[in-house]
């Protein structure tokens, strides 16, 4: 089978592995330059969408995989089916539930799902009114796409003006009207819950736990995410709750008639009270998916068939259950400014050292004789193993041994545990 993969970052590089592991996988195919990805795919050069929808005609893929976010809101979905071409990602009305913050809201309270107290604000003043409501700390979202970057949470008057002032003066994330949502101030232990949806039934998949701010000890600023790790120790009751959350997003997705093929992606907060939704992606999340996909023991392309053909079993997808981790290795300056092109100088020798390991690339560009940085994630370099102290030694010893330069990575991965 012939297979499109769609984005070039450290999570389509990890699917990308997977889909070559495949016995079901001939070819495969990328829109990317991402020199891992292209050890493994061929590239599609393609001027517009339009473009690339027929040149996937042309070339016969079977199956088309939709990494980030951007092209499922911009209708990716839509256009290849159009065309009858199979497609694993949601259309654009279903990435509502990404792309729109206010319209993921309103699902959750339509739905009776976890919820906690929020306001919506389409000005600036009616902003200023409803955050009166809420106590400190509290949280201002921007109702659009923002990459992870549109959230404030705000312990003073000052970080509130400071958001009010990105979303509505500066207008940091566009000119649309998007709006904001106020949201009451969780704590608790954050993780990410994905699931395989096939239109009708959703299969979760292991939860892992994203380190989402730039520092250790979840200080600094929001980033993509800094890495990830799974399993997350949880208890009876909370495993009890989220097969219960799975199984009513389930109802409420087939209520609204959002079906698509594809990954659902519940952000959520384990709270003394339970588990709260804190976002939505309808996507798979990254790095999470770099840790999860190496522990997916079933056939990944006969999941995403399975799913587009609407027939997905939840009970025949087999996990290992040892641990997983993925470790970010970024630009120093990320989520912020950060130079470019400074060259990884042992990148070679280290894969050969450490094959072992995946060592998934995202910002990097192969030149004549080297990889430089392009991104601000640079390396998303992951593993699994029976022993998870072994596990994440294996993977910092990888990070110190690298020459970059402006290297910066976290030291706390899978360092912490729930409460
Ligand atoms: P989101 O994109 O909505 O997931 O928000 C980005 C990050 O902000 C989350 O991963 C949380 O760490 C934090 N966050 C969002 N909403 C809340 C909330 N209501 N309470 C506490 N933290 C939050
Ligand atoms: N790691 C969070 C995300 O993919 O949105």
């Amino acid at each position: 089978m012939k297979v499109l993969v769609i984005g070039g970052g450290g999570r389509e590089s990890a699917i990308t592995y997977k889909l070559h592991l495949s016995k079901n996988v001939s070819e495969i195919y990328t829109d990317s330059e991402n020199p891992y990805i292209r050890r493994k795919a061929e590239k599609i050069d393609y001027e517009d969408l339009d473009d690339l929808v027929m040149k996937a005609h042309e070339i016969g893929v079977d199956i088309t995989v939709v990494g980030p976010e951007n092209p499922l809101a911009e209708g990716i979905v839509d256009k290849f089916r159009e065309k009858k071409l199979r497609i694993f990602g949601a259309d654009k009305n279903s990435a509502k539930l990404e792309s729109s913050k206010i319209f993921a809201r309103e699902f959750i309270a339509r739905n009776e799902l976890p919820n906690h107290k929020f306001e919506i604000a389409d000005t600036l003043e009616q902003a200023r009114k409803k955050i009166e409501k809420f106590e400190l700390p509290v949280v201002i979202k921007y109702g659009g796409l923002a990459f992870g970057k549109g959230v404030y949470v705000c312990f003073d008057r000052k970080d509130i003006e400071k958001a009010f002032k990105d979303i509505f003066e500066t207008k940091k994330f566009g000119e649309s009207t998007e709006g904001v949502v106020i949201e009451e101030y969780l704590e608790g232990f954050e993780v990410s819950l994905m699931h395989f949806y096939d239109g009708n039934v959703l299969a979760q998949m292991p939860l892992s736990h994203d380190y989402k701010k730039a520092l250790d000890g979840d200080k600094g600023p929001n980033t993509g995410g800094m890495g990830a790790f799974s399993p997350v120790r949880l208890s009876n009751s909370d495993i009890e709750d989220l097969k219960s959350l799975s199984k009513k997003l389930g109802k409420a997705l087939n209520r609204e008639t959002l079906n698509y093929a594809g990954v659902l992606y519940a952000g959520l907060m384990l709270t003394k009270s339970g588990p709260k939704i804190l976002e939505f992606n309808v996507r798979f999340g990254d790095p999470e998916t770099e840790c999860i996909l190496l522990k997916l023991k079933t056939d990944f392309y006969e999941i995403l068939e399975n799913c587009i053909r609407g027939r997905m079993d939840p009970t025949s997808i087999v996990w290992d259950d040892r641990p997983s981790m993925c470790l970010v290795i970024a630009s120093k300056g990320y989520p912020k400014k950060y130079e470019k092109g400074i060259e990884l100088e042992n990148l070679r020798e280290l894969e050969e050292k450490y094959s072992d390991l995946n060592i998934f690339y995202s910002g990097i560009m192969e030149t004549d004789s080297t990889f430089v940085n392009t991104g601000g994630r640079v390396l998303a370099v992951s593993g699994i193993r029976e022993n998870k102290e072994e596990l994440i030694q294996r993977i910092y010893s990888f990070a110190e041994e690298l020459k970059f330069r402006i290297k910066y990575y976290r030291k706390d991965i899978g360092k912490t545990e729930k409460f």
